[in-house]
């Protein structure tokens, strides 16, 4: 059983063209599979579920995609609020902020604070303008203000997004696509890789649960024997 499970998110647009609609409709259609695949995970009883929602390298695309799924991502907020507290999960991201809104960091922050507070069940961790290049110049900077004189392993770690957070164990990606696209590559040191050519918005429950059982057979020796 992973206790920390990633997934990359992928092939939204894709989607949309096999439907022969906009790649905003695939976008709308993959934010609906966020509660299925979270909901399932907290019942099979995995402590931790990233998901790549928005990466760093994401603000290339055009600016009216850009723009509709930062508008998605506020009503996803507004919409899904009472759903993470009826489900019991905590709600966090990883990334850099500050390029947001204030409005929409203000709703980001309510939700992981009342959701810390008042949830005691799986961590969803949002990856938004994450970049896992990013998060390491980003804790770098942070232990040379603190002018930390050691950087090692446990340093960095406490430093990352992720400080406090387990390894990721199991890392999925749908979409076809053979990579991590800068998606918690120190975290992932020794995660097993999952490919599957699904799109997103297809991808399901039963799915998942095959690779779950895969992950069971796989022999992780993490270097040793
Ligand atoms: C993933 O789907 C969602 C985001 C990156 C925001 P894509 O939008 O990358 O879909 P494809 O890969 O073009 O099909
Ligand atoms: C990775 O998908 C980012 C997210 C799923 C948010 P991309 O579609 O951006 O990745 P590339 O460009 O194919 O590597
Ligand atoms: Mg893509």
């Amino acid at each position: 059983m992973p206790k920390h499970l990633a997934i990359i998110m992928d092939g939204n647009g894709r989607w949309a063209k096999r439907h022969l609609q906009m790649r905003t409709f695939g976008h709308e259609a993959g934010a609906q599979k966020i509660q299925q695949i979270t909901e399932f995970c907290a019942k099979y009883g995995i402590a931790y579920l990233s998901l790549y929602a928005f990466s760093t390298e994401n603000w290339k695309r055009p600016k009216t995609e850009v723009h509709f799924l930062m508008r998605l991502l506020e009503e996803y907020l507004d919409s899904k609020f009472s759903t993470y507290l009826d489900n019991n999960i905590i709600f966090k991201t990883i990334g850099d902020l500050s390029i947001f809104s204030p409005n929409l960091q203000q709703k980001i922050h309510a939700l992981e604070l009342t959701t810390k507070e008042k949830c005691t069940g799986l961590t969803q961790i949002l990856a938004l303008n994450y970049g896992s290049k990013d998060e390491l110049c980003r804790a770098f900077l942070k232990l040379t203000l603190a002018q930390e004189q050691t950087f090692n392993i446990d340093a960095i770690e406490n430093a990352l997004d992720t400080a406090g957070i387990p390894p990721v164990d199991m890392l999925v990606r749908t979409g076809g696509e053979m990579r991590l696209s800068n998606f918690l590559l120190w975290q992932s040191a020794y995660a097993e890789l999952f490919f599957t050519k699904t799109l997103w918005p297809d991808f399901s429950k039963e799915e998942l649960e095959t690779m779950l059982l895969e992950f069971k057979n796989r022999n992780r020796r993490f270097g040793g024997l």
